[in-house]
């Protein structure tokens, strides 16, 4: 199949393009890696497919670009660009919600009613509900609390409403709070894994007796993928983990994990912030026999042993960034050599913090948990 995904670099839709392609479809990705997070990040999301021949990534902006040449021949559009984050969405940054999620959303279903597509289908997101049930099931009354959720469940409704009036084969995923490896910097789980390693207080919103249920990003990539053959047109789904926990559960989870603890700074609960997101996943299993199986504990673990690795990576790139200036006018020699040089002095600092805690030589996957300093 050819298909189109949309917010291609990015945390999710950069798996699903990984899986798509494992599958042997062809897949044009398009992002126009927006400054809501580091280019970096993204890039490095995309490390595994960009050389693929059939993966063709497009640099541009859904609200503008030309469609029609994109969506030529394309057979299923996998939808997850998106203006993310449910409590920035307030005040002057709310015209980027309405662009990205509802106006880029209606664009996408006008432009492909023409193309005879298989199948459209729509992230949406488990902020549509608010704060309406104990376990959230699809036949509930949306509530948003945040502007983000508002945004999120009208280009829901857009889905809904293109598939009524022109047969537009959607299916509407309702993410619950996505995690693992790659998750995006302003998400919780990210923030309290570099304020481990960091060594800082994480950040708690409110008593951190929210309930959140945390979804691996695999579980759901398993789901996506499905979705584009399963019997699920004009339906609305909860992709929800199974494995729901409070906030300072899972932070501490995190802790026995990384075998270090973080004091926590309180703040006010954050307006948009929902108390529970629990999903009802019997529809989920009804239509894909199946829901998602990782546990938390696993589920934070490799997102734990990714985040080690990123900000090593990061680290590096500090270094060398700040050796090729010394060394002005860098060619690739210059770049090489620096890189070499960052890793030795990284390789350096490693040994010497290890001796200063009189622990054992690290080997090559322990020394990833012993941070380098930024
Ligand atoms: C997440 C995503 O950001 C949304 O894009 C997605 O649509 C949504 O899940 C969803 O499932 O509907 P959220 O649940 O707010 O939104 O996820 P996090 O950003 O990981 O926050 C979880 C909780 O931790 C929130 O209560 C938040 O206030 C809190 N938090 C976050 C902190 O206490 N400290 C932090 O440093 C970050």
């Amino acid at each position: 199949m050819k298909i189109l995904v949309t917010g291609a670099a990015g945390f999710i839709a950069s798996r699903v393009v990984e899986r798509l392609l494992k599958e042997g479809h062809e897949v044009i990705g398009v992002d126009d890696f927006d400054i809501y997070y580091s280019r970096g990040q993204k890039e490095k999301n995309l490390m595994p497919v960009l050389l693929h021949p059939k993966f063709k990534l497009i640099e541009d902006n859904l609200a503008t670009m030309a469609l029609v040449t994109v969506l030529k021949g394309t057979e299923a559009v996998i939808h997850l660009a998106a203006q993310p984050g449910v409590r920035g969405s307030w005040g002057s940054s709310f015209h980027r919600y309405v662009t990205n999620n509802i106006q880029v959303t209606q664009r996408l279903l006008e432009e492909s009613k023409a193309n005879k597509l298989k199948r459209f289908v729509y992230a949406s997101s488990s902020s549509v509900y608010g704060d309406v049930g104990e376990v959230l099931n699809e036949e509930m009354k949306c509530q948003p609390k945040s502007p983000y959720g508002v945004t999120k469940l009208a280009a829901e409704h857009l889905c809904q409403l293109y598939n009524l009036e022109y047969k537009m084969p959607t299916v509407s995923l309702r993410f619950f709070s996505v995690y693992g490896p790659g998750q995006r910097p302003d998400m919780a789980f990210h923030r309290f894994c570099q304020n481990i390693i960091h060594e800082a207080p994480m950040t708690i919103y409110g008593d951190g007796k929210q309930i959140r249920d945390f979804t691996y990003v695999d579980d759901v990539v398993e789901i996506i993928a499905a979705s584009l053959l399963a019997e699920v047109v004009g339906q609305v789904i909860n992709v929800g983990g199974g494995s729901p926990a409070t906030l300072l559960e899972a932070a501490a989870l995190l802790e026995e994990i990384s075998g270090k603890t973080s004091p926590k700074t309180f703040l006010e609960r954050q307006k948009g912030d929902v108390f529970s997101t629990r999903a009802d996943t019997a529809k989920l299993e009804r239509l894909f026999g199946s829901k998602p199986k990782m546990s938390l504990k696993e589920g934070l673990a490799r997102e734990w042993e990714w985040m080690k690795k990123f900000v090593q990576s990061e680290d590096e790139e500090k270094a060398i960034k700040s050796n090729v200036q010394i060394i002005g006018g860098a060619d690739e020699a210059d770049l090489a050599e620096a890189k070499a040089e960052a890793k030795s002095h990284r390789k350096a600092k490693l040994k010497a913090k290890a001796g200063k805690n009189s622990k054992p030589a690290p080997d090559n996957s322990s020394s990833d948990s012993e941070a380098p300093e930024s």
